[in-house]
């Protein structure tokens, strides 16, 4: 998406080898008119799969998982963190690392907003690692739902998530991949 690439190299900031800093796009800051572009391409890419439902987890994939929802006429559902889960018999839960962040968080998802009729489309913000996109991965497949596939903004390529992600053969489509952030430059993977 090249319109993307553009505002990522006017407005992103390159703090380390490994972390590129998005406030004013995706975390801190939306354009709600970029965010609807990125929606509709990734309502484009995945058009025809039968959609019924769009997933995220909170809080900076939901705009984007939002503007796609919105155009593909399907719910929005976001997956919560919780510091502390009250058991609840209706929620699937995951505990999910955090290397950036050095800490362990639960996601949920209540049983109530996923079913196995469902056919998922998972949209996240960034991907490096991937280690909340597998969590909530496994939260869809023990839902009995499809994991039609994934959608995310920016792939950070040098990082092993989304890789090891398609290792396992599910879709995932970036809109951005950025294979190197060295020497305070984002080199962009095509
Ligand atoms: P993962 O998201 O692939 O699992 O990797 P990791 O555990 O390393 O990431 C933890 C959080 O840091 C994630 O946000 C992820 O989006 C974010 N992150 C990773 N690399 C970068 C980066 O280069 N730039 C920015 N801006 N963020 C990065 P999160 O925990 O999902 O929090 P939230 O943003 O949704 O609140
Ligand atoms: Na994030
Ligand atoms: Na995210």
């Amino acid at each position: 998406m090249e319109v993307l690439k553009q505002r990522i190299l006017e407005e992103g900031v390159v703090v380390s080898d490994q972390v590129l800093k998005l406030d004013a796009l995706l975390n801190h800051q939306v354009d709600p008119q970029l965010t609807m572009e990125m929606g509709r391409e990734f309502a484009g890419r995945f058009a025809d799969c039968g959609i019924t439902r769009i997933v995220t987890v909170e809080s900076s994939g939901i705009a984007v998982a939002f503007a796609t929802a919105y155009v593909m006429n399907v719910p929005l559902v976001f997956a919560r963190r919780k510091k502390t889960l009250l058991a609840d018999p209706d929620a699937l839960c995951e505990r999910v690392p955090s290397f950036t962040k050095g800490i362990v968080t639960d996601i949920m998802l209540s049983r109530q907003f996923i079913s196995s009729d469902d056919k998922i489309l998972f949209i996240d913000d960034i991907i490096a690692n991937g280690d909340a996109a597998r969590g909530l991965i496994k939260i869809i497949q023990r839902s009995g739902a499809e994991l039609v596939g994934l959608g995310v903004v920016v792939e950070k390529s040098f990082q092993a998530g989304a890789r090891t992600i398609r290792e396992q053969g599910i879709r995932l489509e970036s809109l951005v991949r950025i294979m190197s952030l060295s020497d305070g430059k984002i080199v962009f993977d095509d």
